[in-house]
């Protein structure tokens, strides 16, 4: 079997599901249940003995050492963290815990773990480490794409944890040799993503007529994939990745906020049509502080070394993405708790129209 860490929340629970539903290898799914954990994400593992929820933190040495004796898993995939900016900006200090103290533990106990598996297992055992383009910094217009040389120059908080946990994992591997691979992915988008994130965040104001904040003047860049081919690649690097090697994984799709958004109200229309349209609904709001102009990934390595290609363009992920949110109005009226409404208090209140 094998452990995954944050199976609760956007990419974990897309992960998991979509695991099971190819091998039949079951999953021990470790998830402090935050905010941004939800498991209406995993229900559709109701009754299936595959699936080992636990609920707790990866910062809990004794907890990680008695799930790896008991359940002896051939692999760790490490997604558990804190990973939105705007609230790295307002609280930095989660994303340290999380982010720094937690995959350091995990990587202690995996260590420790591993250093004792008979031989044969310990060769086939790998560490799979989940993180971010955003680690690499910001990009000019002209610059080429990220790629796996590029120099970290994290610049949020956010960025900033997860380079640690990069650099951390980079050297287990050099110190101890402990397996390790790292994925750095660009902006993901799907079923399940806590609507703070920019798709999600939009469609679920627009539906209800509200504003649609777009942060200063709407042109950074972000390059986006959809979740399902995240998680493809990811069982690719399980499978097929080489220790010690690092994977940049990208949707070839860069695209401007604004043209992001745009995208967005014509394909709600489509499907919904609202009188004068969602496009009357954009708002320019104050910019992030920090705010990374663009990011692009260059994913020529995993392309040409493991084989992987994404299966969904930002078109056909968009408009699979809208109509789940449509069908599932019921989930995300359940995510808009009172800690949510505290969090649109928190970050917008100061921003309002420009
Ligand atoms: P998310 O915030 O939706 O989910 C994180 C999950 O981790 C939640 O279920 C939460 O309960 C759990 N968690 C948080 N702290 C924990 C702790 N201390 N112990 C155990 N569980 C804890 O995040 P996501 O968007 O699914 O991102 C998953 C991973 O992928 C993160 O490591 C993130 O940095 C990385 N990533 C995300 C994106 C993206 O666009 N969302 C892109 C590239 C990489
Ligand atoms: P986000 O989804 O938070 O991802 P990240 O900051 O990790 O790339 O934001 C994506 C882009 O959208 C980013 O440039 C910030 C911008 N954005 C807005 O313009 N308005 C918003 O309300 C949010 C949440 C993001």
């Amino acid at each position: 079997m094998i452990l995954v860490t944050g199976g609760a929340g956007f990419i974990g629970s897309n992960f998991v599901l979509d695991w099971l539903a190819e091998s039949a290898e079951a999953v021990v799914n470790l998830d402090k249940l935050t905010y941004a954990g939800n498991l209406a994400n995993l229900a559709g593992l109701a009754g299936d003995e595959r699936h080992v929820f636990v609920r707790g933190d990866i910062a809990d040495r004794e907890l990680l050492d008695r799930l790896l004796a008991t359940h002896r898993p051939r692999a760790v995939v490490h997604f558990a963290a804190e990973s939105h900016v705007d609230r790295s900006i307002v609280g930095p200090a989660a994303f340290v815990r999380t982010n720094v103290v937690g995959t350091f533990e995990l990587l202690e106990a995996a260590r420790s773990y591993w250093q004792g598996l008979e031989l044969d297992r310990k060769d086939g055992f790998r560490f799979l480490h989940v993180s971010t383009d955003e680690v690499y910094g910001s990009l000019g217009e002209a610059d080429p794409p990220f790629s796996e040389t590029t120099p970290y120059a994290p610049n949020s908080p956010y960025s900033a944890s997860k380079a640690g946990s990069d650099h951390l994992v980079r050297a287990y591997h050099h110190t101890y040799g402990l397996p390790a691979i790292t994925t750095n992915c660009s902006n993901n988008y799907g079923r399940h993503q806590f609507p703070e994130k920019l798709i999600p965040l939009m469609i679920a104001n627009a539906l209800e007529g509200k504003a649609l904040p777009l942060y200063g003047d709407g042109r950074q860049v972000r390059d986006w994939l959809y979740v399902g081919d995240h998680c493809a690649a990811i069982r690719v690097a399980l499978a097929r990745g080489a220790p010690g090697e690092t994977y940049n994984i990208g949707g070839d799709a860069e695209r401007r906020n604004i043209d992001v958004v745009h995208a967005l109200c014509d394909t709600l229309q489509s499907l919904r049509p609202r009188e004068g349209g969602y496009r009357a609904l954009v708002t320019p709001v104050a910019d992030r502080p920090g705010h990374d102009r663009r990011y692009a990934i260059d994913a020529t390595k995993i392309r040409a070394s493991l084989g992987w290609a994404p299966r969904e363009t930002f078109e056909t992920g968009l408009a699979k993405t809208v109509r789940w949110y449509l069908d599932n109005a019921q989930w995300v009226a359940q995510v808009k708790s009172g800690e949510y409404r505290k969090w649109l208090e928190t970050n917008y209140g100061a921003r309002s129209g420009q």
